[in-house]
């Protein structure tokens, strides 16, 4: 990595960008003529401070290895070679491997996932903590299950040992860092039982690791890497590829347990989503071994709604949907170790999507009340409507006819005045209309990297601490982590937490708040904080009101159900006071 830095002390971003694209100055930056889309006024910004080059016309750019890569349209390693050339560095023979930091993870992983195994093997309590709840010896080799012991470093020891570099352990997250202060690391996860993550190329990509018996949190993960995106992954498609080829179905599940026993009972297509909501990449991947999908979610309440936003999802797509109802116990696992008849029954007898939304609609509500038939219209008729063709929706109909017994006439009549299907459950969100201007968290996350010591004040001033968009999610739980630790905010070691594609949004957005408001006074600045924080709260706390309200509406259980009620009430009494 050495002759990259040294290539870095050789050229500045000024220069290399300057001798592609006439740049004129402006303030600290300079601006000049985009090189990577056609346009008349200049939205393409060099920052000789941040080291990077972008444009906030068409959103590419990068230090001077991307600027590079981008410009003359080659790869990373190509990239290096062009930029050692202009700048007379000599580069070994064999360049090692560069930029393969995902692969450097991956590696790290399976050392650390075969440590974890050697741990669970010379520890036979926590070995047996599997085998009690059914698991076979086979199974725990074949799902490479292990233990982490309740040490802070013997993992990092065993690591270093094997010559591994600190920084790479800490990209791979196999180990944290203590704090901002002191640099040392230590094991990240201890006395847990592990799951290691594979993806479908069978690359150990992450690790669970649940608590042993009781206790919060249950599970803890990787966060993302360079070999980790939680949304793209689907437990255990390794090994049940070929099988879900074979028997051209997939059976989407919530834990991992619950997929480990169900390919022990020979339902070896099972997948989980890891608790939480699929994704459309997942969906995505899925496709290329089959069409038809099973959801076999938890029986309990978020499971029936992981189930109705799971078809929300999917049914925008080329798939085929149908649902298991997981007969006894509360997931799949329970079921399959207390009444396995029951869940070959189960599993043989997947029933339709419609079905499961009846069934949902004669559990909870009234079918003979005025007030619970206008409930189960409000929840079957936007779904009806999603029916391909007019003889489904006329058999929907029927069948909801003689359910609350009423004229069909009149539910066509309804169904044809529901202006168009409208999702159930997703709160509108502006990540989901994404547009290639930034969204109010963005801007807000630049004002904290262009002034860190603002920090305190948003902390104060988000109610919902961790503004609910997936994109900057991770964003702020790091800020937030680093800032309850050592009560600042610093962005050198903020940086330091970051992967390398974050560390050059931390960049950007720290460049975009620097262009839009220049000599901006101290004064100004806190007024366009405050007003940001005001909108975010304001949505987020939208967005809540919504979900609860969703949720009170599924909830079956009366206990639940007013807690949601008093989290409700407090939603609004927030809302009132912003
Ligand atoms: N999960 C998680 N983090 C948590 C809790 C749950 O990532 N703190 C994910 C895990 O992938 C877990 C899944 O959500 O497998 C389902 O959670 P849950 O039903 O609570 O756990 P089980 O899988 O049933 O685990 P167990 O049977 O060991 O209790
Ligand atoms: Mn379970």
């Amino acid at each position: 990595m050495d002759h990259l830095e040294e290539i870095r002390g050789r050229i500045g971003i000024e220069e290399l960008v300057g001798s592609y694209v006439q740049l004129k100055k402006a303030g600290k930056s300079l601006k000049g003529l985009c090189p990577f889309h056609s346009e008349k006024t200049p939205s393409f910004i060099v920052s000789p401070d941040k080291g990077i080059a972008w444009c906030f016309g068409c959103h590419q750019g990068g230090d001077i290895f991307k600027f590079t890569q981008l410009v003359e349209n080659v790869n990373f390693a190509e990239a290096v070679k062009i930029l050692a050339q202009k700048t007379g560095v000599k580069l070994p023979e064999r360049m090692p491997l560069i930029a393969n930091q995902r692969l450097k993870t991956i590696e790290i992983n399976e050392v650390a996932s075969q440590f974890y195994q050697k741990k669970l093997e010379e520890n036979p309590k926590m070995k047996d903590y599997f085998l009690n709840r059914g698991l076979t010896n086979e199974t725990i080799q074949k799902f490479r299950l292990g233990y982490a012991p309740d040490s802070f470093d013997q993992l990092k020891n065993h690591l270093t040992e094997k010559h591994y570099d600190r920084k790479d352990l800490i990209e791979a997250a196999v180990v944290s860092q203590r704090s901002i202060a002191d640099q040392s690391t230590y094991d990240r996860f201890r006395n847990r039982l592990m799951f290691p993550i594979f993806d479908h190329q069978d690359n150990p990509v992450a690790f669970s690791g649940r608590i042993v018996g009781q206790g919060e949190p249950k599970y803890i993960n990787s966060p993302e890497t360079p070999a980790y995106s939680k949304s793209l992954i689907l437990y255990a498609l390794n090994w049940a590829k070929e099988s879900i080829k074979q028997k051209n179905v997939a059976i989407f599940m919530e834990g991992y347990m619950d997929v480990i026993a169900a390919h022990q009972a020979g339902t070896t297509n099972a997948v989980a989503t890891c608790g939480t909501a699929l994704t459309p990449q997942q969906l995505k991947l899925i496709q290329r071994y089959t069409k038809n999908i099973i959801f076999c979610f938890d029986g309990d309440g978020a499971g029936k709604e992981a189930t109705f936003r799971a078809i929300e999802l999917a049914q925008s797509s080329d798939v085929n949907l149908s649902v298991i109802q997981v007969p006894e116990g509360k997931d799949p696992d329970e079921c399959i170790q207390k009444n396995p008849a029951a869940w070959q029954k189960a599993v043989e007898n997947p029933i339709s999507v419609m079905d499961f939304y009846f069934d949902q609609a004669t559990k909870k509500f009234e079918t003979q009340t005025v007030q619970g038939k206008k409930q189960v219209l409000d929840f079957l008729l936007p779904f009806i409507k999603t029916a391909k063709s007019e003889m489904e929706q006329n058999i929907y109909i029927h069948r909801l006819s003689l359910m609350l017994q009423t004229d069909p006439k009149l539910l066509w009549n309804d169904l044809r005045n529901l202006k168009s299907h409208k999702s159930h459950a997703q709160p509108v969100s502006e990540a989901t209309i994404k547009t290639h201007s930034f969204t109010r968290e963005e801007y807000l996350l630049g004002f904290i990297f262009s002034h860190p010591e603002i920090y305190p004040e948003i902390d104060k001033g988000l109610i919902l601490t961790i503004p609910v968009d997936p994109d900057t999610e991770r964003f702020y739980i790091a800020l937030k982590t680093v800032y309850t630790r050592t009560s600042s905010i610093e962005l050198a070691q903020i940086k330091e937490v970051f992967t390398e594609e974050d560390r050059e949004r931390v960049e950007v957005l720290g460049l975009l708040v620097d262009e839009e408001y220049p000599d901006f006074s101290e004064e100004n600045r806190m007024r366009e904080v405050k007003k940001l924080i005001r909108e975010i709260n304001r949505k987020n706390l939208f967005n809540t009101q919504k979900e609860v309200e969703y949720k009170i509406r599924l909830s079956q259980d009366p206990a639940e159900k007013k807690s949601l009620l008093n989290h409700y009430n407090e939603i609004l009494k927030l809302t009132l006071k912003i």
